[in-house]
């Protein structure tokens, strides 16, 4: 592979320079993403447009000069192939039609064949892998159990996801028996991303932070364990926002990189964390609204935080929809030429 220091970096070895990659980067930002994204009305159609899922994956490592592509779809495919279909809405974001309330829900639900249910994932992948051509490593994904569970219960996005957290208290056995049925499910289907071409793997916990420390050690860090320990054909990266309360947990984990939200300070978490892992993040989304020159300023001094080794450069959530593409470039270039060696010189020995 051409540009391999993402996976190089992610598997703990010492890298001539800090990878980048943002999350989300694939759609959201760059009209050439609108362009492809107006020819289907539906999202949850694209997603299943497997050439035109591919091209957009690229686009950004054209465009931006990232080091890593991320597979453009989704983590809802899962819910919806394990039975429960979704749509996509216009400033309210995803909707399911129905819900998993009681027992005879959870038991109706499947744990998918991947070539079957999501081939269109698969494909996508391999058409990314040709298109690609080795030039940078493919980033496979799926969100975390709990995430999931967040969206299969509660039916759409929600700020407090209340109704969901309901069931954790009123009926913790059938909420863990439908954790589990999406473990399974979901450790089948990033295996067959990686048989189809995926380089590394990223779990995203995007709704981490909702849960009391107590609660994620019951209902979500058991079954990312099981996802980190059934999987051990290539990097894995855990992305827990908001669990500042969980990095000595994913310091003890099957996992290869943490990933931190701009909450969590660099040093600290290095310190909960331990010196195995590799630490991916951290730059506030909002801090890419800047001028070129704070924005230059405030990654160099993210990248100092970490130290540059065991470190590959994020935001620390994914990239919001109005950054102009500029302002992320900017942020990339800023990354790619920010000098481990001279500043470090300890560190590349
Ligand atoms: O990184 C990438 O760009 C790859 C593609 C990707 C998408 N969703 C495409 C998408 C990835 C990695 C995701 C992950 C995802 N999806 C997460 C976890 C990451 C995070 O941001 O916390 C979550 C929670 C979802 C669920 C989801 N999908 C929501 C809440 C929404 C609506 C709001 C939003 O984020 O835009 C989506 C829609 C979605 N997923 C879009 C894209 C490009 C926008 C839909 C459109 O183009 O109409």
């Amino acid at each position: 592979m051409k540009n391999d220091l993402l996976i190089r970096c992610a598997k703990g070895e010492q890298v001539e320079r800090v990878p980048v990659w943002l999350m989300r980067q694939a759609g959201r930002i760059l009209p050439e993403y609108r362009a492809v994204r107006a020819k289907f009305p539906n999202f949850v159609e694209f997603v299943k447009q497997s050439e035109a899922a591919a091209e957009v994956t690229v686009q950004p490592v054209d465009i931006l000069g990232v080091d890593a592509a991320i597979i453009f779809s989704d983590i809802l495919v899962i819910p919806e192939a394990m039975g429960l279909p979704y749509t996509m809405v216009e400033k309210k974001g995803p909707v399911f039609s129905s819900t998993i309330q009681n027992a005879a829900d959870v038991e109706r639900l499947q744990i998918p064949i991947p070539e079957e249910k999501l081939g269109y994932v698969l494909e996508a992948i391999q058409l990314t892998k040709q298109a690609l051509a080795d030039r940078v490593p493919l980033i496979g994904f799926a969100g975390a159990p709990f995430t999931i569970f967040c969206y299969m219960v509660e039916g759409s996005g929600s700020k407090t996801f209340s109704k969901a957290k309901k069931m954790l208290y009123q009926a913790p056995a059938l909420a863990h028996q439908l954790l589990q049925k999406i473990t399974d499910s979901t450790i089948h289907y990033l295996k067959a991303q990686i048989g189809a071409g995926a380089d590394l793997i990223q779990v995203f916990d995007s709704w981490a932070g909702i849960l009391s420390p107590q609660s994620y050690a019951t209902f979500a860090l058991p079954y990312i364990k099981q996802i980190c320990e059934a999987i051990d054909e290539v990097p894995k990266t855990v992305f827990a926002k908001g669990a500042y309360f969980a990095r000595e947990a994913f310091g003890k984990m099957a996992c290869d990189v943490v990933g931190l939200d701009w909450t969590m300070n660099p040093q600290e978490s290095r310190k909960l964390v331990g010196t195995q892992k590799v630490l991916q993040g951290n730059l506030d989304p909002c801090a890419l609204y800047a001028d070129f020159k704070d924005i230059e300023q405030q990654t160099v001094q993210m990248l100092e935080a970490f130290g540059g080794q065991k470190h590959i450069a994020n935001l620390g959530h994914g990239v919001y929809p109005d950054i102009q593409p500029d302002h992320v470039k900017c942020f990339v270039e800023t990354v790619q030429s920010f000098e481990i060696a001279d500043r470090f010189p300890a560190s590349t020995n």
